[in-house]
């Protein structure tokens, strides 16, 4: 792996939550444990006027709230030191003129390597004018150094939009020099995913659709939308956690062995993936996609809003908190296999986790009471409690053949006694080195689109499908078990249901 060179980081957005939350944390903690270059100069940018001295301000204080690495007073002010602030308008031409004077100046000065990157942590509105914007400004053209942009999803909100984006990028930069955040990439047990898959012998032969009877992928928030009412009242789940983080995560867990650890290798085959998808025919998408969106309910006592009552929230929302979808993959691998994957907000708990159903034995040997078969599952807990969790069946001890249903449970935390560093620490310290593996490349967001397009597209024409109200709390709509193919089978649920089914909460 290269060592990160001297560069100079500008970003954009930066009095925003994201910058404050996750960007300077991660950028503190890399810096703390010396993985930065020598020398870093990190330029923030916004239409809120500070000076460099209330920005440092501002960011020591985000540093000491949020950042997971142990904080030392005297490395945060050496670090918060070399932090500038340039208030400007994305969309002025004349402030990109004044960034160029700035960003050249500091680089003759002190960082002496013309390498720049640029950030974008605004309001994906933006991305297309601030692009614009620093080509016309000569910024992204380089005689010595290298130049990179990072934008953050959503990329584009549907197909036409996602490779509108793209062109108006490919323009002015080349694809290598782009680098898509999806943060569920920089999570470490989804990386591991590839190495529990490829660099076991155990797992592999079994991986495949003549021993996997389902797939199961649930990615759960107990949150509700939060301040963020305005923005996902317009995004939605489909847009904001399944044509990103759970496409990824069903790429990495289908995807064929790749030939090498090349960023290239690796996303070939997640696009490969993505191409095989069974497209859902627009008149299937009831049947095959469930949408539903929290109402009022009472979780331990406490009144719980309603998504329609949230803050910048539309009174008369039909945008979905929760999908659930059924889909196949047509490859040699995955014919016939059923995937589900489900994704909410307001459900009982936050955990991501991916279910592999094997099918069970061929001859039912040892009979139990309740008739009931247990096939094995491997559980794959990307978060939290991040490990891996086998079931399978044991004898119990004495007469006859009791046979109980035992864990195998590994946690990732017991691997080695060292904090696991956070998703954006990872992806930023890549960018530096300029890898790109663990980033979305322009022709897999397309096709993750592509594959998505008749749902957004059902949605959009016909108002007879349902949004299901599912009380806060609660594990979605019930309709989402209807999905399962197979008598008696259901999701998992890893905890029971919060809200109370008697009481109604007015709000
Ligand atoms: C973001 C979504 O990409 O992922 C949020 O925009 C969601 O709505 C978040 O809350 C979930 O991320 P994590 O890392 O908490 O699972």
């Amino acid at each position: 792996m290269d060592k990160p060179k001297n560069l100079i980081l500008v970003i954009f957005g930066a009095s925003g939550d994201l910058t404050s939350r996750k960007l300077m944390p991660a950028l503190y903690s890399l810096s703390a444990q010396g993985l930065f270059p020598n020398k870093i100069s990190i330029i923030g940018t916004g239409r809120t006027s500070y000076t460099d001295s209330d920005f440092r301000n501002r960011m020591r204080d985000s540093i000491l709230t949020y950042s997971e690495e142990k904080v030392s007073g005297t490395d945060i002010d050496t670090f918060t030191a070399n932090l500038k602030y340039l208030t400007m308008d994305n969309r002025n031409p004349d402030d990109f003129r004044r960034l160029r004077e700035l960003v050249e100046e500091t680089d003759a000065a002190d960082i002496k390597s013309g390498n720049f990157i640029f950030y974008m942590a605004t309001p994906p509105v933006m991305y297309e004018s601030i692009a614009l914007n620093l080509s016309a400004a000569g910024l992204l053209k380089s005689k010595t150094g290298f130049r990179r942009i990072i934008i953050e999803k959503p990329f584009g909100y549907d197909l036409e939009s996602g490779r509108k984006l793209n062109k108006v990028l490919h323009d002015i930069i080349e694809e290598e020099q782009i680098f898509r955040i999806d943060h569920y990439l920089g999570k470490e047990t989804v990386q591991n995913l590839l190495v529990t898959r490829f660099a076991n012998g155990l797992f592999e032969p079994l991986w495949n659709r003549n021993y996997i009877d389902r797939i199961e992928i649930t990615s759960s928030e107990n949150i509700g939308v939060e301040e963020r009412g305005g923005y996902y009242d317009s995004s939605g789940a489909l847009r904001d956690m399944v044509q990103n983080h759970l496409l990824q995560m069903v790429g990495l867990t289908a995807m064929e062995p790749p030939s090498s650890l090349d960023s290239n290798a690796i996303r070939n085959e997640v696009l490969k993936v993505f191409q095989s998808l069974q497209p859902i025919r627009q008149e299937d998408v009831p049947k095959q996609v469930i949408r539903g969106q929290y109402t009022p309910s009472i979780i331990r006592g406490e009144c719980v809003k309603g998504y329609r009552q949230e803050t910048g929230v539309d009174k008369n929302s039909r945008t979905e908190t929760f999908v659930a979808i059924k889909f196949f993959i047509n490859n040699w691998r995955w014919g016939g296999v059923p995937f589900y994957i489900r994704t909410g907000k307001r459900l009982p708990t936050r955990v991501t986790e991916i279910v592999i159903h094997f099918k069970p034995t061929p001859h039912h040997l040892f009979r139990r009471d309740s008739g009931k078969i247990n096939a094995n599952q491997l559980i794959i807990r990307i978060q939290p409690d991040e490990g891996i969790l086998l079931k399978f069946d044991m004898k119990e001890p004495g007469a006859g053949f009791n046979v109980k249903n035992v864990n195998m449970d590994f946690h990732y935390k017991d691997l080695a006694n060292v904090r696991v560093p956070s998703a954006y620490e990872r992806l930023l310290y890549d960018v530096t080195t300029g890898d790109s593996t663990l980033f979305s490349r322009d022709d897999e967001v397309e096709t993750a689109w592509k594959f998505l397009e008749p749902v957004q597209k059902a949605w959009a024409e016909d108002p007879s499908i349902k949004v299901y109200g599912y009380p806060a709390g609660t594990w979605g709509p019930e309709c989402t078990n209807d999905l399962i193919e197979g008598e008696g089978l259901t999701w998992r649920y890893p905890c029971k249901n919060l809200a109370d089914d008697e009481l109604y909460c007015e709000l």
